[in-house]
């Protein structure tokens, strides 16, 4: 599946980055950068510096600075850490980033591979909602967008009611969940039941010193941060669970369902039920096999080197 992740890197999307190159039914064709958990320019420092790590040789074009409508955007430092990395703050790399706009280079793409690229939206969907304007065909020549966001029947993770990528861009999360793309939806319904242990960080570093030590690394930060907040014993799988949910939707319990979300008020960023709506239909992962995406994860990046 030739695929495109959508990512503002950030310590989960560093393992879903790490799982999509060990995939072999991912063909990772790029990687778009955005503002999130860190400031678009480290983001696309930390892609590169992800692909450098894994000494591959793909474009990464760089997209939104901000948010649509919400002039107060702060990068999530205690959650990932100042640059994105937990504790790692030594972060560089020689590349350059790709000429194209990330909204430029998904257009494109789509249409180049109609019917065929898999997008992984795992950060705001400001880039997505960008390329929707640019392209009033992208939705059509886009095969499927998976994205990570939302908390559809359960309680948020920024907010009592949102989570922290809808939360980020309500206005351009509502264009995308209005617009003829095909979507599914992978929110903490899901993402906060396949959790990444400590000793799942210590199986990866012992299987895969170079890769599997780096995300032991960073992903302490990330422990520490659920054990303060949410007395989880383990870190969200959230942008992993997403690209998986891209090759694997057998593994979820997946419900079509209107979805609206709030652009005001202390819900903002909440991810609601429209029941009887026809507009904003999309796929949403009600459930999910947690063990086998566990597995699926851990085997491959454990394989990766
Ligand atoms: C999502 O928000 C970001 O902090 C993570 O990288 C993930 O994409 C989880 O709510
Ligand atoms: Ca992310």
């Amino acid at each position: 599946m030739k695929m495109i992740i959508d990512t503002d890197p950030g310590i989960d999307d560093a393992m879903a980055i790490f799982y999509a190159h060990a995939a072999p039914d991912i063909d990772l064709v790029g990687l778009t950068t955005m503002f999130g958990n860190v400031h678009v320019t480290q983001a696309t420092r930390n892609a590169h510096f992800l692909l450098d790590m894994l000494e591959l040789d793909i474009p990464v074009a760089e997209g939104a600075a901000q948010p649509y409508a919400i002039d107060d955007f702060e990068p999530s430092a205690h959650v990932h850490g100042p640059e994105g990395f937990g504790h790692v703050v030594d972060i560089s790399s020689d590349r350059t980033p790709h000429h194209e706009s990330a909204a430029e280079f998904l257009v494109r793409m789509a249409r180049e591979h109609k019917g065929e690229l898999v997008i992984a939206a795992v950060a705001p969907l400001t880039n997505i909602a960008d390329a929707i304007r640019l392209d009033p065909e992208f939705g059509r020549n886009v095969a499927k967008i998976v994205v990570m966001g939302g908390a559809v029947d359960c309680a948020g993770n920024v907010t009592a009611h949102a989570e922290a990528n809808i939360f980020h861009d309500p206005h351009a999360a509502e264009e995308v969940f209005a617009s003829n793309c095909n979507l599914v939806l992978v929110g903490l319904d899901v993402t906060l039941q396949t959790l990444c242990s400590e000793g799942d960080f210590e199986e990866m570093a012992r299987h895969a010193p170079k890769t599997g030590g780096f995300l032991k690394q960073i992903g302490a930060f990330y422990l520490d941060f659920y054990r303060s907040v949410e007395q989880h014993d383990g870190c969200g799988l959230h942008d992993s669970t997403a690209v998986i949910a891209c090759t694997h939707p057998e593994l979820f319990t997946l419900e079509e369902a209107a979805i609206e979300v709030v652009l005001d008020g202390t819900s903002i960023g909440n991810t609601v039920r429209q029941p009887g709506k026809a507009q904003n239909m999309i796929t949403v992962c009600t459930d999910v096999d947690a063990d086998r995406v566990n597995d699926l994860f851990l085997s491959r990046v454990c394989r990766n080197g």
